[in-house]
């Protein structure tokens, strides 16, 4: 990451949003301008209506989106989509909803989609939802109504003036487990060591979860990201934390 892409971003981001209603916090993505490709644009025309959703103020009728009703589970942060679409495919009883805020990854997660179409094994199961993860889980998902929210290589923002921006800190967990239904699974990865202790040790103080030890209600297997491609090229060590929401 750059730090002058971060010190702008921050200037221009910083400003407490002051619409949320759980803390006034800022934000933990960068805002990229990034425009489509001609043949992104096409495939966004052609599926965006039906699969694609922006974030909004009005809870989500997650098996009417589906036209079906199956466990959830959320991807935060899905970057271009590699994860998302394969552990769709090899989940197809799962409804998946990646959320992100970055357009262009967005586009080549709905072309991922597209070219699994005229195949044997159509990919029908992922839908996407474009904002801020956070919003999306305040304003438009029930409480209880997830089986599983994956954070999938969490931006690190590794200086310590930069951790406030991180996704992953006590409030997020907070409502990350309100969300969860029972029993539901909390699965994180990062490749950043300090920020996986930091992870590790505010989802243990999380009063709903506890790592899990039993049976998993949706698949563990993690595909390798795009994101981790790179982490492996230079050998960095991947950590990665499950939780369950008690009550199970
Ligand atoms: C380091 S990338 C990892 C992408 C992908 N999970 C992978 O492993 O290849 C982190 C991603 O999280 C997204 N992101 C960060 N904060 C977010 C938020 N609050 N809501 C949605 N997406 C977010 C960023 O735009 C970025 O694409």
């Amino acid at each position: 990451m750059n730090d002058a892409d971060q010190d702008t971003t921050e200037m221009l981001d910083e400003q407490p949003n002051r619409g949320n209603r759980l803390y006034p916090r800022v934000t933990s993505f960068r805002s990229r301008r990034g425009a489509l490709t001609e043949p992104q644009q096409q495939t966004w025309d052609r599926l965006w209506p039906q699969l694609g959703r922006d974030v909004g103020d009005d809870q989500l009728d997650i098996d009417a989106w589906f036209g079906r009703s199956a466990p959830v589970v959320l991807e935060i942060g899905s970057g271009t989509g590699t994860a998302a679409v394969s552990m769709a495919r090899a989940e197809p009883g799962v409804n998946l909803i990646a959320v992100e805020v970055y357009r262009p990854g967005l586009a080549q997660t709905l072309q991922r989609i597209e070219r699994t179409l005229d195949t044997d094994s159509p990919v029908t199961n992922v839908r996407i939802l474009r904002g801020d993860a956070v919003e999306v889980l305040e304003k438009m998902v029930a409480p209880g109504s997830l089986t599983g929210v994956r954070v999938f290589f969490p931006d690190p923002w590794p200086k310590a003036r930069h951790h406030k921006r991180r996704l992953l800190q006590a409030p997020t967990f907070s409502l990350i487990a309100d969300r969860l239904v029972p029993g539901g699974v909390l699965h994180v990865a990062t490749d950043h060591a300090e920020y996986a202790e930091a992870i590790r040790e505010t989802g243990d103080a999380e009063p709903l979860l506890k790592p899990l030890s039993g049976e998993s209600p949706i698949s563990l297997e993690r595909p390798v990201t795009k994101f981790e491609g790179k982490a492996h090229q230079v050998g960095s060590t991947i950590s990665e934390m499950v939780w369950g929401k008690i009550g199970a």
